[in-house]
């Protein structure tokens, strides 16, 4: 048996959104979602046992809040054999909690480690099915390129699977608007969204868009995979401004930054965004067409950091 294990897993980009909970315990969806895994942000994380009364988290050198692992690792307890309490040191190459998907490559590099260190047989359904415990957008950072989450019915139906293994020369660029904290979590902006008046027109057009999204994929069709991703995303957000308890991610940069991508696609650029949970904004386009785009976002923002990414591998031990 292993003493320490240690894992690496990439953050995931939705380009169609899981935006909602039908369960908030199990991490059940309202939508099935769609993502790209991305190369160049990713966690790494070891694990060890340990004979301390509890278990513990080192993030990125420092001691950080070990509540929500502990949750994760007493699910798998109930799950699997009984285990000992588990040390967990952690390194994030993607700022934490600022809607660059850390909890994607986070929970997803913990459950690999955690099924190594338990010797447990490596179906990628069932720890799909377990990083989804952790944070549902971990489900789809257990594999490579493309990865569709189905949303299911239950603990068991929920999981992510390799859609398109296959790099079809999507980049991302990373507008790093704030590596800040977000005030509010992914978890607890979906839920009020949820309340919106909108909310489930929304879902019905996202099942639409899922399967448009597919055969955009299939078809290497940059254009049509950027125009429907930009749609389902500013959709998104725009439930959070109509909710109950109204709340907003974009800051006068994020819009900017939107303004820019659209002004450069109506002047013959292939240009898109996608956001997630944060000020940040990912701008879809395809390798010939990214260094054109960074020279003109760097021109036009010499105050902020973009970053390119393209498709990145699943789950892997060091
Ligand atoms: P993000 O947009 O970065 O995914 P979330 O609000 O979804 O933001 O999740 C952020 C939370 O994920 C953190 O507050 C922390 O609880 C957890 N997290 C992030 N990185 C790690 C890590 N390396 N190890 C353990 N937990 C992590
Ligand atoms: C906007 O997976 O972070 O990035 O399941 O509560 O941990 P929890 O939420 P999380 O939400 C991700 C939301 C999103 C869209 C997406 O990744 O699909
Ligand atoms: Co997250």
């Amino acid at each position: 048996m292993k003493n320490i294990v240690t894992a690496r897993a990439h953050t995931n980009i939705a380009l169609i959104k899981y935006w909602g909970k039908s369960n908030i315990d199990l991490n059940l969806p309202t939508t099935s979602s769609l993502s790209m895994t991305l190369d160049s942000f990713y966690t790494t994380t070891s694990v060890e046992f340990t004979d301390k009364a509890t278990d513990s988290l080192i993030l990125n050198s420092v001691s950080a809040d070990s509540t929500r692992i502990s949750k994760f690792l007493d699910m798998m307890r109930t799950q699997y054999d009984d285990f000992p309490k588990i040390s967990v040191i952690s390194k994030n190459h993607v700022p934490t909690a600022a809607g660059l998907a850390s909890s994607a490559s986070s929970f997803a590099a913990l459950t690999a480690a955690m099924f190594e260190i338990l010797e447990l047989e490596k179906n990628k359904q069932e720890m799909s099915r377990i990083a989804r415990r952790g944070s549902g957008s971990a489900s789809r950072s257990i594999f490579g390129n493309f990865a569709v989450w189905n949303k299911g019915w239950d603990d068991v139906s929920s999981y992510a699977e390799s859609f398109y293994n296959q790099d079809i020369g999507l980049s991302m660029i990373v507008a790093e608007i704030s590596a800040n904290q977000k005030k509010m979590s992914s978890t607890k902006g979906m839920q009020l969204a949820q309340t919106a008046p909108t909310y489930n027109s929304w879902v019905k057009k996202s099942a639409l868009q899922l399967e448009e999204m597919k055969s955009a994929i299939s078809q290497k069709d940059i254009e049509k995979i950027g125009l429907i991703a930009q749609d389902n995303a500013l959709g998104m957000h725009e439930q959070n401004r109509l909710c109950q308890i109204p709340f907003d991610y974009f800051t006068n940069q994020t819009r900017r930054i939107i303004d820019f991508t659209n002004y450069c696609y109506n002047s013959g650029l292939l240009a898109f965004v996608t956001i997630d949970a944060g000020p940040n904004v990912k701008i879809i386009t395809d390798r010939a067409t990214e260094q054109k785009l960074l020279t003109r976002f760097r021109a036009e923002f010499p105050e902020m950091t973009f970053d390119v990414a393209h498709a990145g591998g699943g789950y892997e031990y060091l």
